[in-house]
């Protein structure tokens, strides 16, 4: 049985839910699942929104043909090349042959590279206006949110927003496919947080520009390549990827640590405690070592406060939290308040590790670093005491 959704009257979600991938692009584990979505505009002409990822479902075209019913497909509209969403473009295209691919010049420099079509091009500009018939698309440019072709596509009929990756989420759709019909903040927004830190999260100053763009642009529907569609509270949204996109954060302490023989986790321990006896709640400690870099940036985009320690390894950091931190780099995250602290057994070398990642970064650190020898005692405590106050006294600022 072919179950169709409907987002209006003429306009399909095609989505379907990936529970088997252990890792999205062989990165980012996903524990919740993942949706594509696809979407089909049936009207005089018909017009199909992105596709899936190759091999994510044997019934992809049959519910198309079922749609269509022996009509042929006119345009596919390429938002976003990356092979999530374009992993059926040969399928389709082997289907429907005189389709035209609807994409910008950088788009179509990617699809030959992929697939070799040079001559089934609809090329489009910012500003662009393709009339299938009762639906008039329009295609926004918006670069590098997060490839350099991404561009959104507005309906000017029943103001959708076809936005790409933009305002998508990990996390299968199960049974909800309307944020009105799911509990958003229980089971998406902190994958949808993950999804943009980690992937979005570098292109932040795009993603502003890319706002600017949509200013005055009136939004019924918001329809992702990933994740749930938004019709009810479009709103909620877009405030969750301004303030993302702004590194505004919430008050409160992510201590991320790298320890080995326990020393360095002694004092994220005793951090954390002095943090709550302060009146602190919202503190959580992690283990770089056990938990999946995603979740550790997720918590890092969230709160104010980062904390880091790292005991010393062939007098650098521990390799996982070398890791964390060349990717912070990486990815050029912006304003927060940080503190340092570490044990080492010869010389040391984790913490000035550390030290060096704050020099790259414009991070506020809020006290001197904590490095102490050997398993910490009554000085290395009174001085993590003191630099939880510092984290707290700027917290409170
Ligand atoms: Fe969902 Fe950038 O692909």
């Amino acid at each position: 049985m072919h179950n169709t959704v409907k987002v209006t009257d003429t306009v399909y979600w095609l989505g379907v839910n990936d529970r088997r991938t252990s890792f999205f692009e062989n990165m980012w584990p996903l524990p919740e699942g993942v949706s594509y979505n696809s979407y089909l505009i049936v009207d005089e002409k018909i017009a199909l929104v992105d596709t899936i990822e190759y091999g994510s479902s044997d019934d992809y075209l049959e519910k198309i043909e079922k749609i269509i019913d022996g009509r042929t497909i006119d345009y596919l509209i390429i938002n976003h090349m990356e092979p999530d969403h374009s992993g059926a473009i040969k399928a389709i295209v082997n289907k429907y042959p005189d389709i035209k691919l609807v994409g910008n010049l950088k788009t179509f420099k990617i699809v030959e590279s992929y697939f070799g079509y040079k001559d089934n091009w609809y090329q489009v500009e910012d500003g662009d206006v393709l009339e299938l018939g009762y639906h008039k698309l329009r295609f926004i440019m918006t670069p590098w949110v997060h490839w350099p072709e991404t561009m959104m596509t507005y309906d000017l009929a029943e103001k959708i927003l076809f936005s790409g990756d933009a305002f998508g989420s990990f996390g299968s759709l199960d049974g909800g496919i309307f944020d009105d019909e799911i509990k958003f903040e229980e089971y998406y927004e902190n994958e949808m947080r993950r999804y943009y830190s980690n992937i979005v999260g570098k292109y932040s100053n795009m993603v502003q520009k890319a706002f600017i763009k949509l200013e005055g642009i009136d939004i019924k529907y918001i329809c992702s390549t990933h994740g749930p569609i938004w019709r009810n509270d479009i709103n909620k949204v877009l405030s969750l990827y301004d303030k993302w996109s702004k590194f505004e954060t919430e008050s409160g302490v992510v201590i991320i640590y790298g320890s080995m023989y326990g020393n360095t986790e002694k004092m994220a321990d005793a951090i954390a405690r002095r943090l709550s006896e302060s009146g602190i709640k919202k503190i959580r400690i992690y283990d770089a070592s056990r938990t999946h870099i995603s979740y550790l940036i997720n918590e890092i985009w969230r709160y104010k406060g980062v904390i880091l320690g790292s005991c010393a390894y062939n007098s650098g950091m521990l390799p996982t939290m070398e890791n964390l931190t060349r990717t912070l780099e990486h990815i050029g995250v912006k304003d927060h308040l940080l503190g340092l602290f570490g044990s080492y057994s010869w010389n040391g070398g984790g913490v000035k590790a550390l030290h060096k990642f704050h020099e790259t970064m414009d991070w506020e650190l809020v006290s001197d670093p904590v490095d102490t020898k050997g398993i910490p005692g009554d000085d290395a405590f009174e001085r993590c005491r003191i630099l939880a106050d510092a984290m707290i006294k700027k917290l409170n600022a």
